[in-house]
């Protein structure tokens, strides 16, 4: 067959396509249109687009560390980084729309929806707050995810995904995504009397209080509270998890400052791994050039930068440091000073993973 001939056949082919009523002209039209419909509706859903979301983040930022080099690209990330105020204060954010394919038949935003929908902020703040590390072929991995829901997202309203660290310990570091609607001036003040009297408009909420599905909790359980879940964590006198909630609940009613509403808050438990080893957080924050120390600085640089990139030293070799016990500690200091709220943070998040744990294990 000549180049003709094919090209004539495909002009057969786009005018087939585009004449009236010439595609399955056995099927009626209104199926074709409910067809379309449903399509569009779920076009959001289409294969892949997940993961173009969620791999768009880390591929560009390997792309342009490729074609800047390395070290470049890391000196304008950190700008980036401290323009954003630095671990300690940087919101990572992501508009979406709670559109018909994440909505349940509540026409609210389904709840097995967050989780999706908040991955492709979560891995946006990985880059935004540890890009340099990852060259040591470190990966973060997933523990585990707790959901407080607050109130719904209604199906079309626009909302904010915010991510931020919460605190983290030895082993983990706990992300804390909070999931915001922005009510329009108009409907705000409709709503505020709903608002006021919430206590009523809130009747669902689930406080994981571990007597809700008829569990026995221990004594020290999940009853007491993430604050004392944990068997002799420094929070021990702290608030007891009812309370705790009881003040985010009367937080939540209030908009923030920016005026938005949390409708959800997550909580996210990462560590860092390569391959099997666990990485300690503060070193990888350290190796993240997260620190304002030249000296600290330059010493992260150089095991970046050395024959095997930090692989090593990752896995283990950071032992031998002599810095050992000191990396990591000047980074992120709340305005105290010092990690104090970091530290208070794990606690907390360990207690709710504990507490969790006996619930589980207590169920017959
Ligand atoms: C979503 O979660 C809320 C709060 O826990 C609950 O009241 C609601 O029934 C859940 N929705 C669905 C569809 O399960
Ligand atoms: C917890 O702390 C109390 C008082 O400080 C102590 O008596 C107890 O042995 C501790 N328990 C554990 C499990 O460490």
């Amino acid at each position: 067959m000549n180049k003709l001939a094919v090209v004539e056949r495909g002009r057969a082919l786009a005018r087939s396509l585009t004449a009236r009523g010439s595609v399955f002209p056995g099927i009626p039209k209104p199926i074709k249109l409910l067809f379309l419909l449903l399509v569009f509706l779920n076009s959001s859903s289409f294969p892949f687009l997940w993961m173009i979301r969620l791999w768009s983040h880390p591929i560009k930022a390997w792309v342009h560390a490729k074609t800047v080099g390395h070290k470049r690209y890391w000196v304008g990330w950190r700008r980036r980084n401290i323009a954003a105020g630095g671990l300690a204060h940087m919101r990572v954010k992501t508009w979406r729309r709670a559109l018909f394919d994440d909505c349940d038949h509540n026409m609210h935003l389904s709840n097995s929806s967050y989780a999706k929908c908040s991955d492709e902020n979560k891995i946006k703040f990985c880059i935004d707050a540890f890009a340099p590390v990852f060259v040591t072929g470190v990966h973060m991995a997933l523990g585990a995810s707790h959901f407080q829901y607050l109130r719904e997202i209604p199906i079309g309203s626009q909302y904010l995904m915010e991510t931020r660290v919460g605190g983290w310990g030895d082993k983990w570091i706990h992300c804390i995504t909070e999931f915001v609607i922005y009510p329009s001036k108009g409907k705000k003040r409709a709503h505020k009397p709903d608002v006021a009297d919430k206590p009523t408009a809130l009747p669902h909420i689930d406080i994981p209080s571990g007597t809700d599905s008829g569990v026995d909790t221990p004594e020290n359980g999940y009853a007491n509270g993430y604050a004392n879940g944990k068997a002799n964590g420094s929070a021990t006198t702290g608030p007891n998890h009812d309370e705790l909630m009881k003040r985010l609940m009367v937080q939540a009613r209030e908009p923030r400052a920016d005026g938005g509403i949390v409708t959800c808050i997550a909580i996210t438990d990462y560590c860092f791994k390569q391959g099997r080893v666990t990485v300690p957080p503060r070193i990888a924050m350290h190796l993240s050039l997260l620190s304002d120390d030249e000296g600290r600085l330059a010493h992260a640089l150089k095991i970046l930068g050395g024959r095997d990139q930090g692989v090593k030293y990752c896995r283990g070799g950071w032992k031998e440091d002599p810095l050992a016990d000191e990396l990591g500690r000047d980074i992120a200091l709340g305005s105290d000073g010092t990690q104090s709220w970091a530290e208070a943070g794990k606690d907390y998040m360990d207690g709710a993973g504990v507490g969790l744990l006996q619930v589980a294990l207590a169920r017959p």
